[in-house]
């Protein structure tokens, strides 16, 4: 070995050694891995290409080029996760506190550009303090990361976990990315922080503020909680399997030992008889779709509506289901924007997606109103209708009014129409229905029998038109639904229907740039 290969060593072994013992045991102390160690545990053993060790910023404002920050405080390059290829930086918080400077966002930028010219994803791992503010605005860096988002967004899968402070501007950056899964108790994620929050508004945040649990419960800005960083990276493992290297190809298939004609008789006792009693809906998921391959999306937050990535016969599919243990699964403002996120994601990676409906309709009240529940629900229509991957909507027992829209209804150009033999279907419940266009004839009853008269004349009239429209067969005998079969017959059922619809292509018409999302 020579002189400059010796000095080359010690400079590797130095800047790998990251922000020095010290800071690297504050970051064990405070329940997280290094930048470099979540890196080890995402790639595949030996698979780590390493880019830009030796970048090095080259401000000196408030004596910054006094300061030692290896690597400018990021980790990038490239390697396979379970045997494919994937993009990747984690931000070095042991490193002036993993901020980002010049040259960090120029090596954040390096490693998404080429993620996007390979068609390969990208996760990012984040742990910073946001823009490095010694450098002020001189250079818009995080602007830059942004638009190679954005230019990479629905063409590469983009997974961002937060696994530290993610504060201001920075905290944008998974914002844009598909699959954001913070860390609990570890990760804060914020636009301005408890501080200046007192000093504008007067208001008083909460220990809970921000926090991972913050966002994967209230505002519904992650998609998941880990509870710690390596059940993070596992997530992201398990997320990537679900999802084809880029927009191009098709999701990769896994082997499955399960026979495809399986019957799942438990399926038929499933759904209790009482239309007001509300059941399991996960159970209904995990017993269709192949043994173990559920992984929810957004499971913390608009519980009311579920939204799973899964695989029947080894192939990935989204499911999406009311769910009638939270507010009878009726749909509103968050669980419009949870489905309609999802149809997105998996319409965007050619995921077929299975609508599993009981649906009451749309919730009520002022409340809504104001929050502009028309322009969410609008979303789930405007989704629905634009996924032009196979579409398969399965009615269980409710499908009512504004929810059947929302449920991929006959509009929307579902693939295939299924209805188990308990599936109701009206504009509303029947005593609602009843109550305006018999309420001529109810109020004569009441007049004449009192309450008790009321009470029967109202069973009378809802019975009726229960039997009108409350079934599954008005539908099917117009053709808006193709398919009844029993609850026990659904798994194999979708896999025959997935199957034929494999090679679905639909033309974009008519031509135009973009529709305009409705937000
Ligand atoms: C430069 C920073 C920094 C920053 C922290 N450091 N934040 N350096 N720019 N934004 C440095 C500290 O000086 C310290 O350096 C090291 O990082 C670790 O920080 P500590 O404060 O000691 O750590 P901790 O107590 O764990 O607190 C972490 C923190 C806090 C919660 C993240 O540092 C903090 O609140 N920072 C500011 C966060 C913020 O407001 N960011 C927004 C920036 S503006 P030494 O040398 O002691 O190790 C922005 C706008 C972008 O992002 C616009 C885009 C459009």
């Amino acid at each position: 070995m020579n002189a400059k290969q010796e000095e080359f060593l010690k400079k590797r072994e130095k800047l790998l050694e990251m922000g020095g013992m010290d800071k690297i045991a504050k970051q064990h102390a405070k329940g997280k891995l290094t930048a470099r160690e979540r890196l080890d545990l995402l790639f595949d053993k030996g698979t780590f290409v390493e880019i830009g060790m030796f970048v090095k910023q080259r401000k000196t404002d408030f004596g910054l080029d006094k300061k030692y920050i290896p690597g400018d405080g990021v980790v990038a390059g490239y390697g396979k996760v379970n045997g494919r290829t994937v993009y990747a930086y984690s931000q070095d918080f042991t490193a002036l506190g993993g901020s980002i400077g010049e040259m960090t966002g120029e090596k954040m930028q390096r490693v998404m550009r080429a993620a996007i010219r390979t068609g390969c994803p990208l996760v990012a791992l984040n742990d910073g303090a946001g823009g490095r503010i010694q450098e002020g605005n001189d250079i818009p860096h995080l602007t830059f990361v942004f638009n190679q988002s954005v230019k990479a967004s629905g063409y590469i899968p983009q997974v961002a976990a937060v696994m530290g402070p993610c504060a201001g501007g920075c905290a944008y950056s998974p914002a844009l990315m598909d699959y954001i899964v913070s860390v609990d108790k570890t990760s804060t994620m914020f636009l301005t922080g408890p501080k200046v929050i007192k000093q504008v508004t007067g208001e008083v945040c909460d220990e809970n503020f921000g926090s991972g649990r913050f966002h994967a419960e209230i505002s519904g800005v992650s998609h998941d909680l880990a509870s710690d960083d390596y059940e993070c990276i596992e997530k992201i493992k398990q997320y990537l399997s679900y999802f084809p290297q880029n927009c191009q190809e098709m999701p990769p298939v896994y082997a499955c030992d399960q026979d495809p004609d399986e019957l799942i008789p438990e399926l038929n006792d499933i759904i209790p008889e009482s239309t007001s009693k509300s059941y399991d809906v996960y159970k209904i998921i995990k017993l269709i779709a192949d043994h173990d391959s559920v992984f929810e999306y957004y499971g913390k937050w608009a519980k009311n509506l579920v939204t799973c990535l899964a695989r029947l016969n080894g192939r990935p599919v989204g499911f999406i289901a009311n769910n009638t243990k939270v507010r009878a699964g009726v749909m509103d403002i968050d669980s419009s924007d949870k489905m309609s996120r999802f149809v997105t994601l998996c319409d965007a990676y050619n995921i077929p997606l299975v609508f599993l409906a009981d649906v009451p309709g749309f919730l009520p009240g002022i409340g809504q109103e104001k929050g502009g529940v028309i322009r969410h629900g609008a979303k789930t229509l405007y989704a629905n209708s634009a996924a032009t991957v196979p579409k398969i909507r399965l009615t269980m027992r409710k499908f009512y009014g504004g929810g059947t829209a929302a449920m991929c209804d006959w509009g929307h150009e579902p693939d295939t129409t299924i209805s188990w033999p308990g599936a109701e279907d009206a504009v509303m419940g029947a005593a609602g229905a009843c109550e305006i266009i018999h309420a001529a004839a109810l109020k004569k009853a009441r007049e004449e029998g009192g309450e008790e008269g009321y009470r029967a004349k109202l069973k009378e009239l809802s019975d009726d038109y229960e039997l009108q429209f409350n079934n599954p067969y008005r539908r099917a005998e117009i053709f808006s639904t193709e398919m009844i079969i029993m609850p026990e017959e659904t798994r194999k059922v979708l896999i025959k229907v997935l199957d034929s619809f494999y090679t679905k292509k639909v033309d974009n018409w008519p031509p135009k740039k973009h529709g305009i999302f409705p937000v």
